[in-house]
């Protein structure tokens, strides 16, 4: 079990990257903010098995989080996270710090397109922003052939594959599916921070989208309906601070009467201060 080798400079990543692309490999990179858990570890395996090596990047990222968010707090977990990644196989951690991304005079911003305004957009303002900058820079110090998201950010992977589409990035995105934890809660860094009364409480999400996800089978098909069977579910539970609990369209986000192919269920909520996301895709076939 080698441990990867930590790189922390723009320009030593892209050499080492460039130097296997040219000598064949397929490079996969795996974008993080750290304190990796199962869900990160099943993108690097899905690198893995795509890629003939895998960068891990590890930055948390400033300008993604709000003035009222947990930056300062956010977990740094670096030696278990190279442990992960060394149990994981990963060739590469990339962990610059905040100067190298973000050298002295920064001021450029990747704006994002309409799919990064509403739900995550709405409530959090300025954060799409944020992380298209960075996905960006991180291309560009990792100049793989693929990058590996998780379905859970849903919004952020939709963010991402059109600012790769608008801006000609040679970089194919590969979305892997929600790891849960087995009693349904979805894997997050953030889960750190819920009490065991909390950590019971925000298990009502994956059972709104459980709910949402059987409402369809039975052949349900109005979004509001199913959007307020989701939301009842959570306030059973206790959970009072609903961001959104909806069901749009599953490309565009936009707003739907009713489900006629691919709709997501998207749910954001507070427990206790900790803020949750979880989605499901809804399809009718
Ligand atoms: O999903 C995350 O962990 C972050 O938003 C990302 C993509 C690494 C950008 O900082």
């Amino acid at each position: 079990m080698t441990k990867p080798q930590v790189v922390s400079t723009v320009r030593a990543m892209c050499g080492i990257v460039q130097a296997a692309q040219r000598s064949g490999q397929r490079v996969g990179v795996v974008p993080t903010m750290g304190a990796l858990h199962d869900g990160h570890l099943s993108l690097v395996a899905a690198s893995r098995a795509a890629c003939d090596a895998t960068v891990v990047t590890i930055f948390v990222n400033p300008t993604q989080f709000g003035p009222n968010e947990d930056f300062s707090r956010y977990p740094r977990t670096l030696e278990a996270d190279l442990a992960k990644l060394a149990a994981a196989g990963a060739d590469y951690a990339f962990v610059p710090d905040v100067a190298e991304m973000y050298p002295a005079g920064a001021t450029t911003m990747v704006e994002p397109g309409e799919v990064a305004k509403p739900l995550e957009g709405q409530f959090r303002p300025g954060h799409f922003r944020g992380v298209a900058t960075i996905v960006l820079k991180l291309f560009q110090a990792v100049p793989a052939d693929a990058a590996f998201f998780g379905q859970k950010d849903y919004q952020q992977q939709l963010v991402v594959r059109r600012m790769v589409a608008d801006l000609l990035l040679p970089i194919e995105i590969v979305v892997c599916p929600i790891v849960r934890e087995p009693d349904g809660l979805a894997m997050s860094s953030r889960n750190v921070y819920l009490s065991a009364d909390e950590r019971h409480k925000a298990l009502s999400l994956s059972r709104a989208l459980k709910a949402a996800e059987s409402l369809v089978t039975q052949g349900e098909r109005d979004a509001a309906t199913i959007a307020s069977r989701m939301q009842t579910t959570l306030r059973e539970a206790g959970i009072e601070s609903i961001d959104y609990a909806t069901v749009v369209d599953a490309q565009t986000l936009a707003a739907i009467d009713r489900i006629d192919s691919l709709a997501a269920a998207l749910i954001a909520a507070r427990v206790g201060t900790t803020r949750l996301i979880d989605n499901a895709i809804l399809s009718v076939s």
